[in-house]
């Protein structure tokens, strides 16, 4: 990392006459990621830069886990004090300009140098309300006032609160206009009511705002105190109107309905490319798929599966929890090996789900393979070798894994919710690039993988939902625009 200097002139860094737009969040790749979040974080700004109107930054904390490749090329700016409820903590500000976007990295080592994960800690609450706090803090800072600030799940709600509620007083970050984006519900840093003052540092007139069912409830604050709301798909904007999807907010989005906007995620083209691809072990194109075969044996060999270029592989790859549909996995999953398919799980999580998994690859070897892990490179040799893409959410704002898998010539098999029901329309022969079921009912899901099976056997059928799955558009293109439009919007 380039070194600390106490100096006393910040260095100045260029800012155009265009629109700004100023993004938060807790994760962004290529610097660090855990999940979708960090796809989003790490190619809307991109996307969104392309348009030459705009001038696009976004920040960061400085995880340790960030790769020294990176540090060693950011530039420290300032550093400064940020309160934290009653106290004050240091905060350091480095730089580093990616693909024509500004990347802001918050310092603190004692927030930010944990081992293992980026979150899961006993003080997250702390640690995100000092970064919400310091993103803000940064801007002024820096007088790098935006026009847009658009924030991004809980962990930069705070921001929107401290903007509309304490900072507002400044004309400067009163004509910014925030943007909250959900992409998931079910986190809503909820944290003891205790925290709100001493903590949060909030003013005791937002408690109205933010408090919900006894306790701090950010998610619940920036919705109310935001200028607009969106999340990651039409239809799961229509679906956390519904307490099934709502995790206990659904009369708060309700009443916010009137600024609620759903964009669908789009996925880096560039980046999720089997033309380009170094992690395949050979690249193909949608034109000529003869790599993908390739890229099948060479898995099955990698897998300890037989090779059998005809078998269909189904492929798993997912967070092990319980709302990514995997009880309807486990009930079928049996049966669905009694066919000719070999079944390729990869994804960590819940520790029944992973004992689970693992114990069936054992009892069926040679037909299942699971593999406990968060891999890359793997994720991408298995997205290139396998067919089909089952993917039966229970709940899914977006979910990028099909868009990827579509990609990559392999079709996917989603349940009809949230961004899978907006991204992927039953094939009929005619139309249609997956295959999908409406209820969350094994059953159901288990009819449409024997009909995927069935498909993938009728040689002119399957090219024709394999070619509508590849040159379905996932890019950023339409959704880019549409946020151009919330963004220009006054
Ligand atoms: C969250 C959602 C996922 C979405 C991603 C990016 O991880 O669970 O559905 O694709 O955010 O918005």
């Amino acid at each position: 990392m380039a070194e600390k200097k106490k100096t006393g002139k910040i260095p100045e860094i260029k800012v155009s006459a265009k629109k700004k737009i100023v993004f938060l969040g807790s994760e962004a790749a290529p610097f660090i990621a855990t999940g979708g979040l960090a796809d989003v974080l790490g190619s809307l700004p991109k996307s969104i830069a392309k348009n030459k109107n705009y001038d696009v930054s976004v920040i960061l904390p400085l995880y340790s886990a960030i790769s020294t490749e990176f540090k060693s090329q950011f530039k420290f700016l300032t550093n400064f004090n940020v309160a934290v409820g009653w106290r004050w903590q240091y905060a350091g500000v480095f730089f580093m300009e990616h693909e024509g976007v500004k990347f802001y990295f918050i310092d603190n080592e004692y927030y930010f140098k944990r081992e293992g994960n980026i979150y899961g800690f006993y003080d997250d609450g702390e640690r995100f309300a000092f970064f919400s706090r310091a993103a803000l803090d940064t801007i002024a800072r820096l007088n790098i006032y935006p026009d847009v600030l658009h924030c991004n799940d809980w962990q930069t709600a705070a921001s929107v609160i401290f903007l509309k509620g304490m900072y507002y007083g400044d004309e400067k970050f009163k004509r910014i206009k925030t943007i909250f984006t959900i992409h998931n519900i079910e986190y809503q840093g909820i944290f003891p009511m205790d925290t709100f003052e001493s903590l949060f540092g909030f003013s005791s007139s937002l408690k109205n705002f933010v408090e919900f069912d006894g306790n701090v409830n950010l998610m619940k604050g920036a919705i109310e105190m935001t200028d607009i709301v969106s999340t990651v798909s039409p239809t799961y904007a229509e679906e956390i109107k519904n307490a099934y999807y709502a995790h206990g907010l659904q009369d708060i989005i309700k009443r916010n309905a009137w600024k609620l906007v759903g964009i669908l995620n789009g996925i880096d083209t560039d980046y999720y490319n089997p033309e380009t691809d170094k992690y395949l072990f050979k690249n193909y194109s949608a034109k000529d798929l003869s790599g993908k075969a390739v890229c099948k044996e060479e898995l099955q060999k990698l897998l300890g599966l037989p090779v059998k270029p005809e078998t269909p592989i189904i492929a798993v790859i997912s967070r092990l929890v319980s709302h990514k549909g995997l009880d309807l996995v486990r009930s079928t999953i049996e049966s669905v090996l009694a066919e000719d398919v070999q079944i390729v799980i990869l994804g960590k999580g819940e520790i029944g789900y992973e004992n689970f998994f693992n114990h069936i690859a054992y009892t069926y070897k040679g037909k299942c393979a699971t593999i406990i892990a968060y891999n890359q490179d793997l994720s991408r040799k298995i997205y290139s070798g396998a067919d089909l893409f089952l993917m039966p959410s229970k709940s899914e704002p977006c979910g990028l894994s099909q868009m990827i898998a579509s990609r990559y010539g392999t079709v996917p098999i989603v349940r009809e919710t949230g961004g899978l029901n907006d991204s992927i329309k039953a094939y009929d022969g005619k139309s249609g690039n997956g295959f999908t079921f409406k209820d969350y009912n094994a059953h159901d899901m288990l009819y449409v993988i024997n009909e995927a099976i069935r498909t993938y056997h009728d040689k002119d059928k399957w090219k024709d939902v394999q070619g509508r799955a590849l040159n379905t558009d996932f890019s950023w293109g339409a959704s880019a625009k549409e946020y151009d439009k919330i963004y220009s919007d006054k």
